[in-house]
């Protein structure tokens, strides 16, 4: 299986250039369920997540061309509701079809994803939204079947906690539902204003776009369009903070550094220097007057946008290793988020957890040695890529498969910023 091998102590420099959005990506492939025709979307990452959602859209009866970034997805056909567990254990979005399908096609069955490495992640908010719509849901033998036999009817749904992909799929099916659908405590991501966007390009009539309510208006029909994906703001977060790990200075090109308001104010609290634009970031590194790294220790709280992004918790964590003094991490969205830091505290690191709560005591610049690591989970793993590049010697990295899920070209990005980085059998 494949590794990857990082020789580390190179400060990164020089520029690099931001993808799509995974996580618009992928529920924007499914909204093109929502309505017959060809669909263009432009700016999608290549990811084994985009394939896998591919996969299943074919599954379900449509053909799509997929050339360099842009996707031509052909939705005339479905001929099929069913997204079976083979795929949706691999890939828990896969359940973002159950929306669309129900509100085109009148039924739909997905396999329940089941438990991932960071949670149960349960699918009851999308379950309860749906019947909220009138759609009968059972669960039976691993699979979760919602029927409608006279069209969804709008209502009022509302959320314990702000679920990004509850709300997707929730807007996804209200979209051609009769009368209105208020949603409550709706999620705020970035990623579902692309989604809005989108299916108001559509023929959809939808207010409250970025606020925690949004009301839909359904309408009878929706159109094919042409859409942009947003670019992937945990990417970024993930390089600016790959280079402030090793020290170094870059610009960071085809962002958005509006999507980052949390991580933004955070690194500036530990010392690096950002300067941005519309579409790019710059960032440099506290040096001391003899050139010695110098990384404030700084608290971080994950919280729904616009706070702190879960998926950017592991690689602050790693960041906050070779800061100055001691940290504390608190995890508030998912139960079991932490399974980085036995990891990174094989590479020297010195980190306590207690329930949802790590205690990082950083060890300054030369604190952290190469070694062989297990990645366990998209985020947990670009949290050790960054380990290893800022570590002395060399770090292995098994189980990579989580990377490539969520990063695009990731050694070919590194590499062009002066790591030394590569894949080894
Ligand atoms: C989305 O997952 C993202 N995935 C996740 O990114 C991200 O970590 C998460 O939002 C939070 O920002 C995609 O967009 C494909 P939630 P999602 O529903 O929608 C509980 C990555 O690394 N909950 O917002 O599944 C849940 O257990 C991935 O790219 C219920 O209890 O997350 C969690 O504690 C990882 N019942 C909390 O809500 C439900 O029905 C928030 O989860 C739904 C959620």
């Amino acid at each position: 299986m494949e590794k990857l091998v990082i020789e580390g102590g190179v400060p990164l420099r020089g520029e690099l250039k931001i993808s799509g959005a995974k996580n618009a990506a992928l529920p924007l492939i499914a909204a093109t369920l929502l309505a017959p025709g060809t669909h263009v979307l432009h700016n999608v990452p290549n990811l084994r997540d985009t394939r896998t959602f591919l996969k299943l859209m074919e599954e379900l009866g449509c053909s799509y061309d997929y050339t360099g970034t842009t996707l031509n997805v052909d939705t005339t056909t479905i001929n099929h509701s069913e997204a079976s567990y083979d795929l949706v254990k691999t890939m828990r979005a896969s359940v973002l079809v159950l929306g669309p399908l129900l509100a085109r096609t009148g039924a739909a069955k997905v396999s329940l994803p089941g438990g991932c490495a960071i949670g149960a992640r349960p699918i009851d908010f999308h379950i309860k939204g749906f019947e909220q719509l009138g759609a009968v849901c059972t669960l039976e033998s691993g699979y979760v079947t919602a029927a409608i036999s006279d069209g969804l009817v709008g209502n009022t749904v509302y959320f314990d906690i702000p679920s990004v992909t509850a709300t997707e799929n929730l807007l996804m099916a209200a979209a051609l539902a009769k009368g209105d659908t208020v949603i409550k405590n709706a999620a705020r991501e970035p990623e579902i204003g692309n989604l809005i966007d989108m299916l108001i390009s559509m023929g959809a009539e939808i207010d409250g776009r970025d606020s925690d309510t949004i009301t839909v208006h359904g309408v009878k029909q929706l159109y094919a369009a042409e859409n942009r994906i947003i670019p992937d703001r945990i990417e970024t977060g993930t390089y600016l903070i790959a280079v402030g790990a090793t020290g170094g200075e870059a610009t960071i090109t085809d962002c958005c550094p509006s999507h980052l308001p949390a991580l933004l104010e955070k690194l500036r609290k530990a010392g690096f220097t950002l300067s941005e634009d519309e579409s790019s970031l710059h960032i440099s590194s506290p040096r001391s007057t003899e050139g010695r790294l110098l990384i404030q220790n700084t608290d971080i709280t994950t919280r729904p946008y616009p706070g702190y992004p879960t998926d950017l918790q592991a690689q602050f964590m790693a960041l906050m290793t070779l800061s100055g003094g001691a940290s504390i991490i608190h995890e508030t969205i998912f139960e079991n988020r932490f399974m980085h830091v036995a990891e990174l505290c094989r590479l020297g690191a010195d980190i306590k957890t207690d329930g949802k709560s790590a205690f990082v005591t950083g060890k300054g610049e030369a604190g952290l040695v190469g070694a062989p690591v297990m990645a366990t989970d998209l985020r947990a793993s670009s949290s050790l890529v960054i380990a290893g590049l800022a570590a002395s010697g060399k770090t292995v990295i098994s189980r990579i498969y989580h990377l490539e899920r969520g990063y695009e070209n990731l050694v070919e990005k590194l590499t062009g910023l002066g790591a030394r980085i590569w894949k080894e059998r």
